[in-house]
């Protein structure tokens, strides 16, 4: 039987208790990582935080949940050292974090498309740094950055996020440049029509969700756990030859969505 098992692992996850993050942070559990997660701590989503810590710890798994915005700089170094302190390591890093707000380029403000940058942009650098001295240091670490289909097209609806999804490319390859002859092995997935909140504050109603499924080659939207199971396979020794990759995860609508596809 094919496994994927990551016993002994640390793995952070930067927004990880819910929709695709939460899909992570289950499935990592599941594969053997310790994973700590973090989340912004908003009240109309505890429910969701304890159903997830109950549903690792049902399936036997450990998860932490640590309140942090990720747009804390400090806190997320703090995070990570502390984390470093009480388990030795951090094995794998998930830089999940990312916001879409559709919205007219013409319309955006300096503040608007400067917040959007540094929530989508900036808190995956804000994880990379503080890591990196560790895996560094263990000559061994696995960074997942998660992009977004619009990074191809252009799509989502605000420039803010096709730019700050884009620059994660180019972090991807930065890092895979400078660090992967040192342990550190970098990918990029871009998610496409996963049925999340993120994307049911969007298609709001069943009809514009039945329309957009019908976009899909696949014909139908994509699940949070396809993406979690790219995710442990990649961060598993069976990613061990894969870095540098920008892997869609979208039933084929990104490529393929015109008549007939
Ligand atoms: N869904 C899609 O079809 C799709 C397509 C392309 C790309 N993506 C990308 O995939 C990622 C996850 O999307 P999703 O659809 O799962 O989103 P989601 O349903 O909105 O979930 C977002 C997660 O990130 C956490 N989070 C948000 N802002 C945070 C912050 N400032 N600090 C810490 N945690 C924060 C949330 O925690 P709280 O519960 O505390 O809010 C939650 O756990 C995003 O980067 C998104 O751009 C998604």
């Amino acid at each position: 039987m094919l496994t994927i098992d990551l016993k002994g692992k640390v793995a952070l996850v930067l927004g990880g208790s819910r929709g695709i993050g939460g899909a992570i942070t289950k499935t990592l559990c599941e594969a053997g990582a310790l994973t700590i997660f973090t989340h912004k701590g908003n009240p109309k989503y505890r429910d969701r935080v304890e159903t997830l810590l109950n549903q690792v710890s049902n399936g036997g798994g450990i998860a932490k949940a640590k309140i942090l915005d990720a747009r804390d700089a400090a806190k997320t170094t703090s995070l990570v050292n502390q984390i470093v302190k009480e388990k030795g390591k951090i094995d794998i890093l998930l830089c999940n974090v990312g916001q879409n707000v559709a919205r007219a380029a013409e319309e955006l403000t300096d503040a608007q498309w400067e917040d959007g940058i540094e929530i989508t942009l900036s808190t995956a650098f804000y994880g990379v740094r503080a890591v990196l001295p560790h895996m560094l240091k263990a000559q061994y670490g696995r960074i997942i950055l998660i992009g977004s289909s619009a990074v191809y097209d252009g799509g989502g609806g605000a420039i803010d996020y096709a730019a700050a999804k884009s620059g994660l490319t180019g972090m991807m390859k930065y890092l895979v440049k400078n660090y992967a002859r040192k342990g550190i092995l970098t990918n990029v997935i871009h998610p496409c029509v996963i049925d999340t909140d993120l994307l049911r504050e969007r298609y709001f109603d069943e009809e514009k969700r039945r329309q957009l499924a019908g976009q899909v080659p696949v014909g139908r939207l994509g699940k949070p756990e396809e993406i979690a199971g790219l995710v442990a396979y990649l961060v598993s020794s069976w990613g061990d030859f894969i870095c540098g990759q920008s892997i869609l995860v979208d039933g084929g609508r990104t490529l393929f969505s015109g008549p007939g596809g």
